[in-house]
């Protein structure tokens, strides 16, 4: 059963003028629609107060949970626009599923999937000025995000949350585009550990990637990709992306989910759309010295790191405090198959067949 949401418009949305000079060079993250969801949680009380409001400061008590113990969950997804102006969301199921993961894991009240996906659709409802065209591969990069709202300093589970949904005109995440970027290895910072929160999208793990991210920087690289914590052999992903290698040999392999991961939604997409282009799905574990190896003796030919903000964006090379393994396949031939394939979808240019997009 479909929520009713109390909706306050914006009075001081922009003008039609701004949004398009906006759309105009949007870049990633720094310019946010007119209106916010906002979906209150009391303990006793559940879910209450579902409502669409103005876009603005949060007014939270200094002594708000989520500000000392970061209770915190949430999740990324886009808004396409098809070329005959209909706008899209891709497979919002998935990342309400997983969204329902993350808060068991950090002790987050559950919000029904249906309730989360009515909330994503409210918000680019009353937005949809904000969805760019496709041009640019440009998109409506939405936010939803729960939070500990409480005032008390107790370690417990906070007894009131609030849920909230956010949006931003977005284009490329990386600088680069698709010409290859270079990530930075390490095993001397980790993301996370077994029974820790790799496989939740919590605040937490990103905070604490922005070390390793700030060494790759010094190293010339993008991003940085991460090792297990305990025996530091096996690959994991990337900071806020998965990885995959595609062998001379047609297989398309990546990191299985292991529980210190994050199951991406483009990671799956990419496995059911690789099958299809005639590559081989592989979801193995992968060991830091098979991988750069594999690298340096030509076993795997293109690499390329993969989620929703970075969409599907070809490596050059890795590097790390023991060398350098450059790809043979300086090209992003078959890379720029599964990209485009997928882009397709997204964006319409090509028939649905996994029933992954959802019109708003
Ligand atoms: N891994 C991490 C740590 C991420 O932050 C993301 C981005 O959401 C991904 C992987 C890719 O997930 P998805 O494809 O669902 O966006
Ligand atoms: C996303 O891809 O949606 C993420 O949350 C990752 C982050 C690097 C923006």
């Amino acid at each position: 059963m479909p929520v009713t949401f109390d909706v306050q418009p914006s009075p001081s949305a922009r003008t039609d003028a701004e949004v398009a000079e906006i759309l105009a060079d949007p870049g990633f993250g720094r310019f946010f629609t007119d209106h916010m969801v906002s979906i209150t949680w009391t303990k006793g009380q559940g879910w209450h107060s579902p409502k669409v409001v103005p876009y603005g400061p949060l007014s939270l008590d200094p002594s708000a949970a989520v500000l000392h113990y970061g209770q915190e969950i949430f999740e990324g997804m886009k808004a396409y626009r098809h070329e005959d102006g209909s706008v899209w969301l891709f497979r919002p199921e998935r990342n309400g599923e997983r969204f329902r993961t993350s808060a068991a894991r950090m002790m987050l009240p559950d919000l029904p999937v249906d309730l989360f996906v009515q909330a994503v659709r409210e918000l680019v409802t009353i937005d949809a000025r904000y969805v760019p065209e496709a041009a640019g591969e440009h998109s409506l990069y939405i936010r939803p995000f729960m939070i500990a709202s409480e005032a008390f300093l107790g370690v417990r589970a906070a007894e009131e949350v609030t849920f909230l949904v956010i949006a931003s005109p977005v284009g490329p995440y990386f600088a680069e585009g698709v010409k290859g970027v270079d990530i930075w290895v390490t095993d001397k910072w980790a993301r996370a550990g077994v029974g820790g929160t790799g496989a939740a999208k919590c605040g937490g793990n990103y905070a604490a990637s922005l070390i390793a991210q700030y060494e790759g920087y010094e190293h010339g690289c993008t991003q940085v990709m991460f090792i297990e914590a305990a025996e530091k052999d096996r690959v994991e992903e990337l900071g806020g992306m998965n990885v995959f290698l595609i062998s001379a040999d047609g297989q398309l392999v990546t990191p299985a989910l292991t529980g210190t991961i994050l199951d991406g939604i483009t990671r799956d997409s990419i496995l059911a759309v690789g099958e299809q282009l005639g590559l081989t799905p592989v979801e193995r574990r992968l060991s830091a010295q098979e991988f750069l190896d594999g690298i340096a003796e030509g076993t795997f030919v293109e690499a390329f790191c993969c989620g929703t903000a970075a969409v599907i964006s070809p490596i050059s090379g890795f590097k790390s405090e023991r060398g350098e393994w450059r790809l043979k396949g300086q090209d992003f031939a078959t890379t720029v198959r599964i990209r485009d394939a997928v882009l397709d979808i997204q964006y319409g240019r090509t028939p649905d067949r996994f029933d992954w997009l959802q019109r708003v």
